[in-house]
């Protein structure tokens, strides 16, 4: 077996550049074969698995390529009672998740005070870890949330372009936004940190997506979503306003081009988890899971959002996890998981990177 440890330079933006340019079949079978290998090597073949909820798809963005912006005005908007939401936080208990995510569109009427309660039930009354991806939010709202017990947080900053990124994600109050420093605020108050990127977006090229890799080493994330962009035919990105780069400069949405990067996500961050998304498993319908599973990744986060509600999370279009029938899913992924050679990981699943750090406590 080839030394996993150091095989592929990383830290050199010309050599990342050139893993993403690649098309060349052997050169490509090893970097699945050193990402899962390293995967191996640091973060075991323990699959966790997280439940998601969608606590409210209101948004008062305006991001170019989200299904659920506030431009959106076809939408039909929805939001959860925090009984609601502990009814999916004891789902995953049953189905035996160490980890609650709680996601939404940033929605001002999950005010600081109603999450810290949710975060606070949702803690005594199952005991599960308890992530936040609720968006961009104030100082005040984080640090609260981290005092009433929430454990990580996602946000992911979809490209470390600074000019593509602030073309495609309007600030607010004429305020631009810097998800790179926030994550950085995430880390000091405690938080286990999650970034990522979209694959594929109009205008981003070879070479920022190379940067982006960098940047995931450079903040030493703790969990890392990659997925394509998928066009969603209401919003100005689906409707082909932002224009593409020229051909060989442009990334392009694919399913390969996805897996290039987790894998190069597990290299530059052996112990980071690494989730294999939803938004891979729309491209890849039938066996988009398995795929990231193969290639670095060592997370899946099942959908619990109530099937009533599910459709209106559109933030492109038909994501895989509407099929996903919520009796028979779990069952099948647990199959699935085991005939790929893995098993099902117990207990919250904190990255060991975070553990390392907080030794004490973890
Ligand atoms: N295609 C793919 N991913 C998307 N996201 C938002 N809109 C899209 C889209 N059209 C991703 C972003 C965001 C996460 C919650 O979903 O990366 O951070």
């Amino acid at each position: 077996m080839r030394d996993a440890r150091i095989p592929i330079d990383v830290s050199d933006r010309a050599q990342v550049e050139a893993w993403l340019r690649t098309e060349d079949p052997i050169l490509l079978e090893e970097l699945w074969t050193c990402a899962d290998e390293t995967r191996r090597a640091h973060v075991g073949d323990a699959v966790y698995l997280r439940g998601l909820v969608e606590i409210s798809n209101h948004c008062v963005r305006q991001c170019l390529y989200c299904g659920i912006r506030a431009g959106h005005r076809e939408l039909a908007r929805y939001r959860l009672t925090t009984d609601e939401v502990i009814e999916c936080a004891h789902e995953a208990v049953r189905r035996g998740y160490g980890t609650l995510v709680v996601q939404s569109g940033e929605d001002p009427e999950w005010t600081r005070g109603r999450v810290c309660e949710l975060i606070r039930r949702v803690k005594s009354e199952t005991g599960l870890a308890v992530t936040l991806s609720l968006g961009e939010r104030g100082e005040d709202e984080l640090l609260g949330w981290r005092r009433a017990g929430a454990d990580r947080y996602l946000l992911r900053f979809e490209t470390s372009d600074r000019s593509l990124f602030a073309r495609i994600h309007p600030g607010r109050a004429g305020l631009a936004s810097d998800r790179i420093e926030s994550l950085r605020r995430l880390r000091e108050l405690g938080f286990e940190i999650g970034g990522g990127v979209m694959v594929g977006i109009p205008g981003q090229s070879y070479a920022s997506l190379a940067e982006d890799v960098l940047t995931f080493c450079e903040l030493d994330l703790d969990m890392i979503g990659v997925g394509p962009f998928l066009a969603h035919p209401e919003t100005p990105m689906g409707r082909g306003e932002v224009a593409p780069l020229p051909a060989g400069e442009q990334v392009p949405a694919t399913k390969e081009m996805t897996c290039k990067v987790v894998a190069l996500a597990r290299l530059a961050c052996p112990d980071a988890n690494i989730p294999s998304t939803t938004a891979l498993a729309t491209l890849a319908r039938e066996h988009g899971r398995e795929l990231g599973l193969a290639r670095g990744a060592n997370i899946v986060m099942p959908n619990l959002t109530p099937f009533r509600y599910r459709r209106m999370y559109e933030i492109y279009p038909a994501k895989s996890c509407l099929g996903e029938d919520p009796v028979d899913f779990h069952a099948q992924l647990v199959a699935r998981i085991r005939a790929i050679g893995r098993e099902v990981g117990e207990g919250p699943g904190a990255s060991p990177a975070w553990r390392r750090r907080y030794p004490a406590i973890s």
